[in-house]
């Protein structure tokens, strides 16, 4: 079904601050976050402590048609659970960062997760970040951006957030991966990020809107 609403893209490789610039851009235009990510971690959470092998392609896919993976609206984000808990930090988990970018290779994984998230558009406008949301999720939304920055800024910045996360090993997998790697999005709005604070991240993104025609 068409719909009216508009979707900010917003893609990027592990801890670019896709998700900080996420927040405040959905903030500032009002527009529903939603973290694609999150959904592919709570697959994994779900599957690790069902003790589902994420190599096991078609074990995963069993797993996640088993589950009820539920994202509901709470004021201007979403919260997500699995058969009725809310995860949390559990998706951050050093052993969750290890398997996600196995399970979210998987063809059939991401076939029935983008339904999903196209399915957000029609309750709202959305800010989504991710890695192929402008390029495969919503490739027709004139509002993509691809927030970077260097290897050893993004090193920082996952380690002042603490937790462990090989980084590098993710974004080979991300981009290197047959079913919609990482790419930058045709026509996206680029910003190397290395030298810039987030409230400089967050007009260069909210001017870079104006001059592409949103208006809310
Ligand atoms: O954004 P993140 O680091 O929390 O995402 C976790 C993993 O999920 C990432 O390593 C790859 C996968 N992912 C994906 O394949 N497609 C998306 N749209 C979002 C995340």
């Amino acid at each position: 079904m068409e719909s009216k609403n508009r979707v900010i893209a917003i893609d990027g490789p592990a801890a670019s601050g896709k998700s900080s610039v996420s927040t405040r851009v959905s903030e500032r235009t009002g527009f529903l976050h939603i973290n694609s990510g999150l959904m592919y971690r709570a697959l994994t959470w779900s599957a690790l402590h069902s003790g589902v092998d994420p190599r096991d392609s078609s074990a995963i896919i069993d797993h996640l048609n088993s589950i009820d993976m539920d994202c509901r609206k709470s004021g201007k984000s979403l919260i997500l659970t699995i058969n009725g808990t809310d995860l949390g930090d559990e998706l951050k988990s050093h052993e969750v960062n290890l398997s996600v970018s196995i399970v979210s290779a998987i063809k059939e994984v991401r076939d029935e997760l983008v339904k999903r998230q196209r399915d957000y558009l029609q309750i709202s406008n959305i800010v989504m970040e991710g890695r192929d949301i402008g390029s495969v999720v919503f490739p027709d939304t004139p509002y993509k951006f691809y927030i970077d920055a260097s290897p050893e800024v993004r090193a920082k910045r996952r380690q002042g957030e603490g937790g462990q996360d090989d980084l590098s090993a993710r974004d080979k997998l991300d981009s290197s991966r047959k079913v919609s790697p990482l790419v930058v999005p045709k026509d996206s709005f680029v910003i190397d990020t290395s030298d810039m604070n987030l409230d400089e991240v967050v007009e260069k993104v909210m001017a870079e809107l104006i001059l592409r025609g949103l208006d809310n």
